[in-house]
């Protein structure tokens, strides 16, 4: 075997999703079971973004728009960029992987926070790329410690606010100051605001508002959250024209399918969707958070659509859990051991939880 594959993959392993939803819920004979262990949108999708599919369905047949065009206009419009600085993935899982693919090579080194959210540290692996890890401080990015560790070798930095699986932020002053701090000939900086539409902070960064005085940022966003379409896989990345230049040249050529493209566009004209998710994460993330800490339990402060919670004993919290009706995560699986990681559910989800506890 080692003849025939690149070495790199014996450090690797599969990535394990968990059994799909449906296959689970008939195991447990709960066709009730509620998923709260992928972050995913408790209203489901937009509307308008279904009736956008329902009518695009019969024009399957036809390759997309390998460029997203509408889209990416429609995104340049929204965020005052130039539609060259957008490029549309398939899901910004997809995105990591161009960024790895175009920029790291052996020697390389990337500079990542961890605990992580997966796929950084698969894709700079993969490419060949040393990740140097940047311990969080307790819940927090150490911006002071990740600073420390840019070396002249470091192509990147992969940062993550709001934090998966931390669920903290980074404030925009010490961001700016980072930024700042590396100067001229700075490494790229990876910015994941996967779930930026959770922020209530004022002081979380934005790292689109940054993208101006900082060419070598990439900021990476997605549809899957606020959306609610994780299941179409469409996440987008904003950054210099450039930058958007050299990672077109490592993309499929057509990576993001028809319904996902209508989809998402629909679901950025969708304001009402948009609004009632975040009043519900917000309203419900308070109400899950103020039960937890009548019933004892800790977790930090989320600016997030979940909360990473300190428990006693995880893994038998959980299959508790699971039996009742309620997936969670497990937070070993994810750099946490005694933590369970719990995405906002609906009013009566998180009331039948907190009963459970
Ligand atoms: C931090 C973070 N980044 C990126 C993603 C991937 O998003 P997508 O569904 O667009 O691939 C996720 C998904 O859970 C995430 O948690």
């Amino acid at each position: 075997m080692s003849r025939l594959w690149r070495s790199v993959l014996d450090r690797l392993s599969v990535y394990d999703a968990g059994p799909p939803l449906e296959a689970l819920a008939d195991e447990l004979g709960r066709p009730d079971l509620v998923r709260l262990s992928a972050n995913e949108n408790p209203l489901g999708p937009s509307p308008r973004a279904v009736a956008a599919i329902n009518r695009e369905v019969g024009r399957i047949h036809l390759y997309p728009d390998g460029g997203s065009t509408a889209l990416r206009a429609a995104l340049a419009r929204r965020h005052g960029l130039d539609p060259n600085q957008l490029l549309i993935g398939n899901g910004a899982d997809e995105l990591i992987a161009l960024i790895a693919a175009a920029a790291f090579e052996a020697g390389d080194e990337v500079v990542v926070p961890e605990p992580a959210f997966e796929p950084y540290t698969i894709s700079a692996t993969l490419a060949g790329a040393r990740v140097v890890s940047s311990p969080l401080a307790g819940y927090d990015t150490d911006l002071a410690d990740v600073r420390r560790k840019v070396t002249a070798r470091t192509k990147a930095v992969i940062l993550c606010s709001p934090h998966n699986p931390a669920t903290t932020i980074i404030r925009r002053g010490p961001l700016r100051a980072f930024l700042e701090g590396l100067g001229e000939d700075s490494p790229l900086v990876v910015l994941d605001e996967a779930y930026i539409d959770f922020c209530d902070d004022p002081d979380h960064a934005d790292g689109i508002a940054l993208l101006g005085r900082h060419p070598r940022l990439i900021v990476l966003r997605t549809f899957s959250k606020i959306a609610g379409l994780a299941g179409l896989r469409v996440g987008y990345t904003a950054a210099s024209a450039e930058t958007i230049d050299r990672l077109n040249r490592v993309r499929a050529p057509y990576n993001v399918n028809r319904l996902g493209q209508v989809a998402a566009l629909a679901a950025l004209a969708d304001a009402e969707h948009t609004e009632k998710t975040r009043r519900l994460v917000l309203e419900e993330r308070a109400f899950l958070g103020a039960g937890l800490t009548k019933r004892g339990y800790t977790f930090p402060p989320s600016q997030a659509n979940f909360l990473l919670v300190r428990v006693l004993d995880a893994p038998a919290l959980r299959t508790r859990l699971m039996r009742e009706g309620i997936l969670v995560r497990d937070g070993a699986d994810l750099g946490f051991p005694s933590h369970l990681r719990i995405a906002i559910g609906t009013h009566a989800t998180n009331e039948k939880l907190l009963a459970l506890l």
